[in-house]
């Protein structure tokens, strides 16, 4: 099990265009992929891109068998690893919610995303996955996503006075630490 520390905003690394996996199911591959469920875990996040740990690859983990701390409203997203992925709207709906990112510890901002999407890529083995997503499941691939292009949440934002820190913008989940 490692645990990788994770880049913060301002680091250079967030803002590359990360490289697509030409050879999967490698132990490199499954390494990095265990690492990155760890490090996700460890850190309570909904979701964690191979660039935030410094690894300039097309690769991201999502979702979970148990409520997210960070997130207890929030539907449950299938525990998934997608690489290579291809993110497409379905129609035009936009919607507005708060999001977070390991990368922002203890920020909050609320961000324009579709509304549905349909997303593709491939597993650890290299097999197709081909999914449709809607509301918080989408929102986190979009997140998630954007990473691989170095776009970080804020960057996607409209509003700066829906911005600021989750223990002010939201000071009943002040128990929830390592935003
Ligand atoms: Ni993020």
């Amino acid at each position: 099990m490692t645990i990788h520390s994770i880049l913060k905003m301002g680091d250079a690394r967030l803002l590359r265009v990360a490289r697509p996996v030409q050879v999967f199911d490698t132990p490199e591959l499954r390494q990095l992929v265990q690492d990155m469920y760890d490090t996700m875990h460890h850190a309570s996040g909904a979701g964690l891109s191979a660039p935030q740990i410094g690894v300039d690859l097309q690769v991201v983990v999502f979702g979970s068998d148990k409520p997210n701390p960070r997130y207890p409203q929030r539907p449950m997203v299938p525990p998934t690893v997608l690489i290579n992925p291809v993110v497409v709207p379905m129609g035009s709906d936009t919607e507005m919610d708060w999001e977070g990112c390991l990368s922002l510890p203890g920020l909050r901002g609320k961000v324009p995303r579709w509304k549905r999407i349909q997303y593709s890529g491939f597993d650890l083995q290299g097999h197709p996955i081909a999914r449709e997503a809607e509301g918080f499941h989408a929102r986190v691939v979009q997140h998630e996503c954007d990473h691989l292009f170095g776009i970080l949440y804020p960057m996607r934002m409209q509003d700066f006075t829906q911005f600021g820190f989750t223990e002010v913008l939201f000071p009943e989940m002040a128990s929830v630490q390592d935003d």
